[in-house]
């Protein structure tokens, strides 16, 4: 080897497009899938030797360079291994009851139960541990975690899962594995919430933002004090939001009902996703995109992100959430009712027909607006 790096038949040594944490997948061993829009229940999972579990690692194709998911999959009566690392992760329960046990940073140990539809994140490094409670049911979970960032920055896998380091500021409050929380300031006068655990999304009370959507709800969760994001909407039944755009890595996963989202690329073709609880999908950046309830149950939907609204993370997080339901004509990023091309509107109607579901736009503006109609 020369002293420019050329072995001695003249060819430069060392490697190019290194992906540490595609690298560390391969040595995990899980199945690896990635598409626009997928279905978790259905996704096939592998015993995971690090989880103590079976696992598969999710990638949706819009998702950007921070954050990527994990399926966990507990079968019945199963327990994992002690976990711990140096990424942040918020957890989505799928399917199945079980408890977490976690341990603060003084080595006291916490534990909740969950059950379909719970939502948690832990503190950073924190060590913690999932059963299964069910002797006869699986329990599946799906992580939105930031390890591929991880992974790839510090490229030290030691560093990352064998670490005893204690990040005490983000213990987390007296109350907060219980299900307990509190109401926290947010950008734009509204409020969020912040806990370490919901025990139910599907149950839990949101706060109205029609300047987002017909008769839509929303609230905002700060989670372990992370600058991990997350977030629940719900769309009444007959209705649908207005269509919008942001830069990437927001998963979007159905948590009740279904319909179906548009997804198009400024001056181009809308391409149209169907979807039902359990489905996610994560619009690629600045993609116009816009979600439709066409079931018979409210539509309600968790989206994480990386960039929390406490930490926003990157410039881009902080402008969007300062400008999220503001009309493009004014600057922002949202196409209000009355500018969007009136095919969307028909076909939301159309939908509807099939569903026999009643459309109930006309509660919160005149419809014929929304077909084109001069009023
Ligand atoms: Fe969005």
């Amino acid at each position: 080897m020369s002293e420019h790096g050329a072995s001695e038949n003249g060819a430069i040594e060392g490697r190019v497009l290194v992906d540490p944490y595609l690298d560390w997948l391969d040595q995990e061993g899980i199945p690896v899938v990635e598409d626009f829009c997928i279905d978790l229940n259905a996704v096939a999972t592998k015993p995971w030797q690090r989880l103590g579990a079976d696992g598969a690692a999710v990638h949706m194709l819009g998702r950007g360079d921070f954050i990527s998911m994990f399926i966990l999959d507990l079968p019945p009566g199963a327990k994992t291994g002690q976990q711990r690392h140096v990424y942040e992760e918020v957890f989505y329960v799928l399917s199945g009851h079980g408890t977490c046990v976690v341990e603060d940073t003084t080595g006291r140990s916490h534990s909740f139960e969950w059950g379909p539809k719970s939502l948690f994140a832990l503190p950073l490094n924190a060590p913690y541990r999932l059963f299964n409670g069910s002797g006869r049911e699986r329990a599946r979970l799906v992580s939105t975690n930031n390890a591929c960032m991880m992974l790839k920055a510090l490229r030290n896998q030691r560093f990352i899962f064998d670490n005893p380091f204690a990040f005490g500021e983000r213990e987390a409050k007296a109350g907060y594995f219980a299900g307990e929380g509190s109401v926290v300031p947010n950008h734009g006068g509204r409020t969020a919430w912040e806990t370490n655990f919901i025990p139910d999304l599907a149950s839990f009370k949101l706060n109205s933002w029609n300047a987002r959507g017909a008769g839509s709800a929303n609230m905002v969760f700060i989670m372990a004090e992370g600058t991990m994001h997350a977030h629940m909407s719900e769309m009444g039944v007959g209705t649908y939001k207005k269509a919008h755009r942001h830069g990437p890595d927001f998963h979007v996963c159905i948590v009740t009902g279904r319909g179906y989202s548009l997804f198009w690329q400024e001056g181009e073709e809308l391409k149209r996703y169907d979807w039902h609880e359990g489905c996610v999908f994560a619009p690629t950046n600045m993609i116009w995109h816009q979600h439709f309830n066409t079931g018979g149950e409210p539509v309600r939907y968790l989206a994480t992100a990386y960039g929390s609204s406490r930490y926003p993370f990157s410039d881009e997080k902080r402008r969007i959430k300062l400008g999220v339901d503001v009309s493009v004509k004014k600057g922002g990023a949202q196409i209000e009712y009355t500018d969007q091309d009136p095919r969307v509107h028909r076909m939301f109607l159309d939908e509807l027909k099939k569903n026999g579901v009643k459309c109930r736009m006309g509660e919160f503006l005149d419809e014929r607006m929304l077909l084109g109609e001069r009023v």
